[in-house]
């Protein structure tokens, strides 16, 4: 056991789902995964394992933004073994042309946060998705036609944001969207040797100011957990 995870030794596979969203977590394992146990009610941050095609995977929300995610990322690799780390989640578009429902896979993310930067200094270089998932999610949506596009992201501690030209700098650098959680993740997996990466669907466009209906968001998130757990 851990301070905020509940799970008896085992209970927790090797690689693991994280999504901001309790819920989304609870929705992959119940229809997704076989054999499910729910290893975890603490704080509501429901946690799942079970199977996929044979497969032993878990599936755990962490709520949103980098210090909640910090927390369960570290209890995953300190008090798990966890070896793979894969984000599955929403992310507001800042490039124009992006479409709604857009899958991205994080390459790498930028931040300004000073949570972050504890790890990584240079708040003008973006962590790398660390380890071979990246190249694998590539290949892997290329057989499955899922379609992807994939590129740098940036990993906001602000949601709104009260400042116009909060996001000018990043559009510039050809960054495709904003979330929330993705760099810490990143800068933990590589501090701690593991594999990383997260797969990110178009839930908003921030420039054109569209926004997904919920039929949308299913649909998006549903082509989003089965090339997750295809590469779990
Ligand atoms: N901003 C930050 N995080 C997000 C957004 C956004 O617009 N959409 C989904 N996650």
């Amino acid at each position: 056991m851990s301070l905020h995870i509940s799970a008896k030794p085992g209970e927790i596979a090797e690689t693991v789902l994280i999504s901001g969203d309790p819920l989304r977590a609870r929705n992959i394992a119940e229809t997704m995964l076989t054999e499910v146990i729910c290893y975890n009610q603490v704080r509501g941050m429901l946690g799942f394992t079970g199977f996929y095609k044979g497969k032993r995977v878990s599936v755990q929300g962490t709520g949103m933004g980098i210090p909640s995610t910090a927390i369960y990322v570290h209890e995953f690799m300190h008090s798990y073994n966890v070896k793979k780390i894969i984000r599955v989640g929403t992310c507001g578009a800042i490039q124009p042309e992006l479409e709604l429902g857009q899958l991205i896979i994080a390459e790498a993310a930028y931040t300004d946060s000073a949570t972050h930067q504890l790890y990584f200094p240079d708040p003008a270089s973006a962590a790398p998705a660390p380890g071979r998932l990246l190249e694998q999610a590539i290949t892997l949506a290329q057989q499955l036609q899922i379609p992807i596009i994939s590129g740098p992201v940036f990993t906001s501690d602000l949601f709104y944001s009260e400042a116009a030209d909060r996001w000018d700098n990043w559009i510039k650098k050809g960054v495709l969207a904003v979330e929330m959680e993705t760099s810490i993740l990143y800068a933990l997996a590589a501090y701690n040797q593991i594999e990383a990466l997260s797969i990110l669907s178009v839930s908003d466009n921030i420039i054109t100011e569209k926004l997904t209906t919920a039929q949308e968001r299913e649909h998006a998130s549903s082509e989003m957990m089965r090339l997750a757990l295809e590469l779990a």
